[in-house]
């Protein structure tokens, strides 16, 4: 019986692993222009930490964690997703205390949701994380940033929605609205929302049923109870992407699915995926690093998925680069291999960044120059016993039309340096 996958996670093959990594690539150089600095941290934490940190009124920790007991019975979760990890590094390694961070991570995230188009059981998340800055200027750097990307990625697909939380304060006060209004249409609530009534009555807003739709539509919003700081707060943010010329909607329907968030909240959204359209979303967790333990540290950040990154590229026509080998070399007989192992290394030892693949497996002339093309080489050098027997060798460009040239052996390396300059 052949093994089965498990539902919901997938295998990154050859043919997309190069845009994968050309689009994790070029990310991780537009935030590190900003000053981001990577920290990779552990793929499994403590089931307690997600909980206190995400909500255990989510949907992510009620549903979602692929929770387990260690061998030692203590409770371990595979990280649904990177913030909690990253605060919870940023305390134990004192990183936090009088200090300032920005970080990135990246990596597999784990949530038992039902897998659809845009929305798998693994995906993956590149993750940046400004620690100890309180302003509205943090909310915008990061924002503004993404903006950068979309336009290097040559994305035109995606809009931005803001909101505002306000302070927890406000929130208590806004909760008490909503739990006065869900009261007068109580009857139409399922028992999720019935539940959280009582315990988080803001993760009704979040609810994915259908049948709801109406009701969260027509309930009161946040954002016309923000306290003082908060719309100041608020009022900062969109100055500043004003003036960078970032286009926004305030959604005052945007809560998030994460109970640690409060002031700006925000998502950069496309209709060119179905359902699945959020493909960067964040916001501002000022009370999360003091929660599980820290100092109070105001803090701001937002998670990509991968996934739905390279779905939006390549649905905008985006190509990443390829890397072919430059040459393929063609070798026809045991004397002319051995010949062709040797002259390989030297032609990396003596050209800079070159790829260089030499045929395997023997084969006719034929054979390996169709193996060639299909490498997608731009040139195939070529030695069988004529060329050995003369001290020369074949260099047949592949992709120009031009014709085959014959170099003695010892210039091989000085011949091709030259040729490849002129592709590279
Ligand atoms: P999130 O909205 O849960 O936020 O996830 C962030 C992004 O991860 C989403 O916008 C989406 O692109 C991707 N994503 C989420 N779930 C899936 C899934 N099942 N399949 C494929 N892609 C998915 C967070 O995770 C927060 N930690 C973001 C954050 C960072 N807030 C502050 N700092």
């Amino acid at each position: 019986m052949k093994p089965r996958a498990i539902r919901g996670m997938n295998d990154v093959l050859p043919d997309v692993s190069g845009t994968w990594r050309y689009l994790e690539e070029v990310v991780c150089d537009v935030v590190e222009s900003y000053g981001y600095r990577e920290i990779r941290i552990p793929i499994i934490e403590y089931t307690e930490l997600f909980r206190r940190s995400i909500g255990d009124t989510t949907d992510i920790v009620e549903k979602e964690m692929y929770t387990f007991s260690d061998r030692n019975d203590e409770s371990l979760t595979l990280r649904p997703e990177g913030t909690a990890g990253m605060v919870r590094a940023g305390i134990t390694n004192g990183l936090l205390h009088n200090q300032r961070q920005k970080l990135w991570t990246s990596g597999p995230m784990f949530r038992y949701e039902k897998p659809q188009k845009g929305r798998y059981r693994q995906f993956h998340q590149f993750d940046i994380e400004a620690m100890g800055y309180h302003g509205p200027d943090v909310d915008a750097e990061i924002i503004i940033l993404c903006a950068r990307l979309w336009r290097r990625l040559g994305l035109s697909k995606l809009t931005l929605e803001i909101n505002s939380l306000g302070s927890n304060e406000a929130r208590l006060i806004y909760r008490q609205v909503l739990v006065d209004y869900f009261l007068t249409v109580k009857n139409q609530l399922d028992d999720d929302s019935m539940r959280r009534l009582d315990q988080n009555p803001l993760r009704i807003l979040d609810s994915k049923n259908p049948d709801l739709r109406e009701i969260i539509a027509a309930a009161p919003v946040m954002i016309d109870y923000l306290d003082e700081d908060s719309a100041q707060h608020f009022a900062g943010l969109k100055a500043l992407l004003d003036a960078a010329g970032v286009v926004y909607s305030v959604n005052p329907r945007l809560v998030r699915g994460l109970d640690y968030y409060n002031r700006t909240v925000f998502e950069w959204v496309t209709d060119a995926l179905g359902s699945q359209g959020a493909v960067c979303s964040g916001g501002r967790y000022d009370g999360l690093v003091e929660k599980l333990g820290g100092r109070p540290t105001p803090a701001v950040g937002w998670a990509m998925g991968i996934e739905r990154l390279v779905a939006l590229f390549e649905a905008c026509g985006g190509v990443a680069p390829k890397h072919s080998p430059h040459v393929y070399i063609v070798a026809a007989g045991e004397e002319a291999l051995t010949r062709a192992f040797q002259l390989s290394e030297e032609l990396k030892d003596g050209i800079a960044a070159v790829r260089i693949e030499v045929n395997l497996g023997g084969g006719s002339f034929k054979s390996q120059l169709k193996r060639a093309d299909k490498s997608g080489a731009q040139y195939a050098l070529i030695l069988g016993e004529d060329e050995l027997a003369e001290n020369v060798i074949g260099l047949k460009p592949l992709r120009s039309g031009e014709d085959q040239c014959s170099y003695p052996l010892a210039r091989i390396v000085a011949e091709l340096g030259d040729v490849l300059g002129k592709i590279d």
